[in-house]
């Protein structure tokens, strides 16, 4: 048995969180393959290499429809058939990918009419991937046909223990307004206003410029070709229908592998724009996968920071999660190519992934491919399948997971300081309306490095997740924020945590309109001011507005908001020049254990770093581990049972740690030293023994 229990209702991602570990009894490694690329002598060989570097698990046959049905309704999945079969002879099993991101020529050709249409109005061509719309009823016809032909012919198959539905939903482009999209967008719309015009005209706010709307078959998707602006509402509508068709058509999937055989796990690899994560997506999977790719961070300074926030971010939708893509050599394609990984970073890539929530990871790929559109994008043996140091290293891993996995599963990954994310409409919301301003994700993205340079447990986590074991919690800018999150943050402050609230945050309600109340709107109450005056910095270089902390002043851009406070709400900071010289400019409120604090202006690097010595003052939070040098990432997995602690060496030079945790270094197997050297690239995997601290 893989999966932890044998009803497969029991353990889909019901109740998603970041700290939900994932369901499996032990710590799948391989490696995603295409024996499909290969002949018959090398697929031959494969096996035994791949057992050999300790994999256990193989996924395969995302792109492979046109091999397993050349022609509509005549199956052929002989090459699968075999690949498994040698694969489980050398003790590995396969997880298989329903085949749809690449819909096959004979298919596009008998019906155009299933391509996407882009936002101009022009229809994808067939010749590259995803070219395919989700809401078109002809193409989720060939989806399940396809998928009911393999769940049918693998379903009795020992070795087929999980799937992957599709690849990447919306890794390109997230949009369509084909002829399907207009019809499927109008069933969403009277699905969500029962049935109600009028329900929508007011929600929409269509009374502005004479949008009104008399039926629903009025209604269309909106698209680039407008005059200009779109309705902010309508833009957000269509953003959640998108992710409401793609649910729709992985569910039809789904459905079928789970009635062909409830033992298999099923996820797919997310995340991407315009799809709710936390929403029935992943609620209809066991788990989510996220591709990782930490070469894309081109400065090899920044990228320990940035694969961080990358990890941190894809476990806050629904909690730990599998990784069936990793890069396993430079990445090549179209007009770029990346680093090559130094000697020893594919492994500290690694496990700095499994250090925060990778439960199970396969590499991206086996062998770099000779020809199409990825014949650069290289994978653990070169194109010319000798194996070399890339290999050696994947070897080493393979080997030391056997003492790894056991010891990470069921934990999750401490967190001290969140960051909200995880959040579709929010994200979708600023797309629609950002005045310019800075998105949630890039400012949470520069909270995450600060947090990360201070040697803090930061995290990214929704505000409805649970935040019991969170001290600071920072809500970076959230323009459309539910007013049902509020009482849960206020337990949160009264019960000892600190919430410390971006502007803007509370400005708009659910349907992208500006909400009645004086701003923060339904956040007010609980942070203790209003906003008298708010206005953006165009030019801050030449009409600087900065603001004073104690007797420092600190420069601010973006965003300025004059504070009105309650009586009891505190004044943290002024605005130090112009017409709102000496108004509060960010505010501290005691409430309960705890506190909330309001920043009237945009978080910027330089702004945090005048921030966290007050917000030390208010509520007192360590760095993860004391003493250690600012190229070594610390980070704690924990449960009830145990704790165990990553210590990763992202520089070229030896780093000394002058206390460590008592316990066995895992990698190793040997008790650890009370000091120690990390070497250059190394890494020290640490199972604390029970202990009081
Ligand atoms: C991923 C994708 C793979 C491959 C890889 C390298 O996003 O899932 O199929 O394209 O990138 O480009
Ligand atoms: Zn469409």
């Amino acid at each position: 048995m893989t999966k932890k229990s044998s009803s497969s209702t029991e353990i889909r991602c019901e109740s998603p969180s970041h700290k939900r570990p994932a369901p499996f009894e032990e710590f799948w490694f391989g490696a995603a393959y295409y024996p499909e690329h290969w002949d018959a002598a090398t697929r031959a060989r494969d096996p035994e290499r791949m057992a050999k570097a300790g994999f256990n698990l193989i996924r395969l046959a995302e792109f492979a429809w046109a091999l397993m049905e050349p022609k509509q309704g005549r199956y052929d999945f002989s090459i699968f058939e075999e690949t498994i079969s040698r694969l489980a002879e050398q003790g590995i099993k396969t997880i298989l990918c329903t085949p749809t991101a690449a819909p096959p020529r004979w298919l596009t050709r008998r019906h155009p009419e299933i391509l996407r249409v882009n936002a101009d109005g022009v229809p994808l061509a067939h010749g590259s991937r995803q070219h395919a719309c989700h809401a078109s009823s002809e193409f989720r016809k060939h989806s399940r046909r396809i998928t009911q032909a393999m769940a049918k012919h693998f379903q009795g198959n020992p070795y087929v223990i999980g799937w992957q539905t599709d690849n990447e939903f919306h890794c390109h482009f997230a949009e369509c307004h084909c002829a399907s999209c207009q019809v499927a967008f109008r069933e969403f719309l009277r699905g969500k206003f029962g049935d109600d015009i009028s329900a929508l005209n007011r929600a929409w706010g269509s009374i502005f410029w004479s949008g009104t709307y008399s039926d629903f078959e009025d209604i269309e998707t909106p698209r680039h070709a407008k005059p200009t602006y779109a309705n902010p509402a309508h833009l957000l509508d269509y953003h959640r229908y998108l992710s409401w068709a793609v649910t729709r058509f992985q569910r039809e999937q789904v459905e079928i592998l789970r009635k062909a055989n409830a033992a298999w796990w099923i996820m797919h690899n997310g995340f991407f724009q315009h799809l709710d994560y936390r929403g029935e997506f992943s609620r209809d999977l066991d788990l989510m996968g996220y591709d990782s790719y930490p070469m894309f961070a081109y400065d090899p300074v920044e990228r320990p920071s940035k694969h961080a926030l990358w990890m941190d971010r894809a476990r806050a939708w629904s909690g730990n999660f599998i990784i069936p893509e990793m890069q396993s050599g430079p990445g090549g394609q179209g007009d770029y190519f990346h680093d090559h990984p130094e000697p020893g970073e594919l492994r500290k890539m690694t496990y700095a992934a499994i250090a925060r929530g990778a439960d199970a990871l396969q590499y991206f790929r086996w062998r770099t491919c000779r020809f199409g559109a990825e014949e650069y994008w290289c994978g653990i043996l070169d194109h010319d399948d000798i194996p070399r140091r890339r290999y050696e290293e994947v070897v080493q891993v393979g080997a030391e997971l056997k003492r790894v996995g056991p010891a990470i599963l069921g934990t999750h990954v401490r967190v001290d300081v969140g960051i909200a994310g995880a959040d579709a409409v929010v994200s979708a919301a600023h797309e629609a309306l950002s005045l310019g301003l800075p998105s949630p994700e890039s400012t949470q993205a520069v909270l995450h490095k600060a947090i990360y340079e201070a040697g803090l447990a930061g995290g990214v986590v929704h505000p409805a997740d649970d935040l019991s074991d969170v001290k600071w919690f920072f809500l970076p800018h959230w323009e459309v924020f539910d007013p049902a999150w509020v009482p849960k943050l206020e337990n949160y402050v009264k019960n000892g945590g600190l919430l410390i609230v971006g502007a803007r945050t509370a400005t708009r309600n659910l349907d992208n309109n500006v909400v009645a109340e004086t701003v923060p709107g339904c956040l007010r109450g609980l942070s203790g001011i209003t906003v008298e005056e708010y206005g953006k910095q165009n030019a801050p270089e030449v009409r600087p507005l900065p603001l004073k902390i104690g007797k420092k002043s600190v420069p601010t851009s973006h965003w300025y908001e004059v504070l009105k406070r309650d009586s009891g709400t505190k004044a943290l900071a002024t605005w130090a020049s112009r017409h709102i010289a000496g108004e509060s400019a960010i505010s501290f409120r005691k409430l309960g254990r705890g506190g909330v604090v309001y920043v009237g202006t945009y978080f910027t690097s330089g702004l945090i770093e005048s921030l966290l010595p007050e917000l030390q003052k208010i509520s007192a939070v360590q760095p993860l581990w004391p003493k250690v040098p600012s190229t070594v990432e610390v980070v704690c997995r924990q449960n009830a049972k145990r704790r165990v602690w990553f210590f990763l060496n992202h520089s070229g030079s030896p780093a000394n740690l002058p206390t460590l945790p008592s316990g066995t270094e895992l990698l190793s197997g040997k008790k650890t030293p009370a000091s120690a050297c990390l070497a250059a690239r190394e890494v020290f995997i640490i199972q604390e023994t029970r202990s009081s601290r």
